[in-house]
């Protein structure tokens, strides 16, 4: 990733991937700002930048509540100036635990997924782009997954949103890629986090490992990798594009 000194993002969801999202732009130059439901989590890992060197703040902030979505922008453009970048990457990812299949979930289920995973982006959409259009544009890359392409037979709620944010994706590409502004997706395959470690079987990582073309599962790192690329000057020309990086699990 190219030095992006003086640039200011904001990362939604700042787990395992939104975590190393976050550092890896801190130090590349740019201010961070950290969004979780977990203030305290954003909070410490804002703290680990800092204490590495680099600029950043965390705040509370759930994605599906548009008045949180939209102090954490203007706390961004307060305490730094501006925005170029925000990475849209939170999920609620323990009502998945109930998204079982179409005849027998709960709509609550439904529901409580597409606020979060799919309005949730929408209100980081809507809440960003006006301060991107003040700097002259920026990039948004939104996280979706393969569960978006892959029909699975569980989950359904889950990919419905994730494909959801591929046209959401698209429509901003679209409407304002002549502005300035360019929108991506990064679809994870399987990434090993903190969180999942605890819960996933071991089977689930040996099945996952066995769909890859690769010798290894996904690392957050991974993921953050693709995300810079998407939102830095090395990402310029890539508009409107949904990017696997999932050891070849998926080939589209
Ligand atoms: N880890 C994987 O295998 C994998 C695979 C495909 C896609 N993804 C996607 O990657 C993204 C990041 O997931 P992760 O694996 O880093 O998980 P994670 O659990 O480590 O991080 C998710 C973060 O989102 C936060 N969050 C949850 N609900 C929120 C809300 N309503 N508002 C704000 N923050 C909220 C959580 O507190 C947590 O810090 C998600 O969109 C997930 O669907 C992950």
């Amino acid at each position: 990733m190219t030095a992006c000194n003086g640039k200011v993002a904001i990362v939604a969801g700042g787990g395992g991937i939104g975590g190393a999202t976050a550092h890896r732009l801190a130090a590349s130059g740019v201010a961070v700002v950290i969004g979780d439901r977990d203030g305290a989590h954003a909070e410490a890992v804002a703290s680990t930048i800092v204490a590495q060197g680099g600029r950043a703040f965390g705040q509370a902030c759930d994605i599906s509540d548009e008045a949180d979505v939209n102090a954490l922008v203007d706390a961004a453009v307060s305490r730094y100036g501006g925005l170029d970048m925000m990475h849209v990457n939170a999920a609620d990812l323990q009502v998945i635990f109930q998204d079982s299949n179409a005849v027998d979930l709960d709509l609550e289920v439904f529901d409580r997924t597409l606020a979060v995973n799919l309005r949730g982006h929408l209100l980081c959409t809507r809440a960003a782009i006006p301060r991107m259009l003040e700097r002259g544009g920026g990039a948004i890359v939104y996280t979706s997954s393969s569960a978006a392409f892959i029909g699975e037979a569980e989950r359904p709620c889950y990919a419905m949103a994730k494909a959801g944010i591929h046209a959401l994706m698209r429509h901003v590409a679209s409407r304002w890629g002549k502005a300035g502004i360019r929108a991506n997706v990064v679809a994870p395959g399987l990434v090993l986090t903190e969180n999942n470690l605890k819960t996933m079987p071991e089977e689930f990582k040996v099945l996952a490992l066995k769909n890859t073309r690769s010798t290894r599962i996904g690392k957050p790192e991974d993921i953050a990798a693709m995300a810079c690329l998407l939102l830095s000057e090395d990402g310029t020309w890539i508009n409107g594009q949904v990017v696997s990086v999932d050891g070849g699990a998926t080939m589209r």
